[in-house]
């Protein structure tokens, strides 16, 4: 057995070898590395530019963290549920790694029902759309400090993997 941290939220695996997501934040295998070479990855300093621009990514998993929760409280279908409750989950991780980058509390969450409609079609659908905002705006935030740019490069790649589950739904339910 070994000890494995992610780079990118800082949580602990321990088992046979690194799992191939980090099943917290799902960053990718490569970032999920012997606790023993373990460094987190994180700027000495902030510029303004990657102040400004975590600031905004704050924002944007916040209000997917919400919304996805509440989906995941209002759909009357499991698997729905349990998509929309793994959704939240790593986007509230994406929302505390950046809480630590700003050396800010995270912010309490605002979970109302009223942030879901009652079709899972149309939630799944806003959810596609808020991920392809998500991986835009992570591909265009300007970062100059090397670290805040693999952070959220590592982030992109989560959020395309979400494209791409929203995508599979949308097709098994013919939208
Ligand atoms: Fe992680
Ligand atoms: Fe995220």
């Amino acid at each position: 057995m070994q000890v494995f941290r992610c780079r990118i939220c800082a949580e602990v695996y321990i088992g046979e070898q690194n799992p191939r997501s980090c099943p917290f934040c799902a960053a990718h295998q490569s970032y999920f590395v012997p606790a023993k070479q373990w460094q987190l990855i994180k700027a000495a300093q902030l510029s303004p530019a990657s102040r400004k621009n975590l600031k905004q990514a704050l924002e944007l998993e916040l209000d997917n963290t919400n919304f996805y929760k509440a989906v995941s409280e209002k759909s009357k279908n499991s698997y729905v549920r349990s998509m929309f409750k793994g959704l939240s989950k790593v986007e509230r991780e994406h929302a505390a790694s950046i809480c630590k980058h700003l050396a800010i509390a995270k912010p309490d969450s605002t979970v109302g029902l009223d942030q879901a409609v009652d079709s899972d079609q149309e939630n799944i659908q806003e959810a596609a759309r808020r991920e392809n905002r998500a991986v835009k705006f992570y591909g265009q935030a300007q970062a100059n400090k090397p670290e805040i740019k693999e952070f959220f490069q590592a982030l992109m790649q989560i959020e395309s993997d979400h494209i791409i589950l929203t995508e599979q739904e949308l097709k098994v339910k013919g939208g």
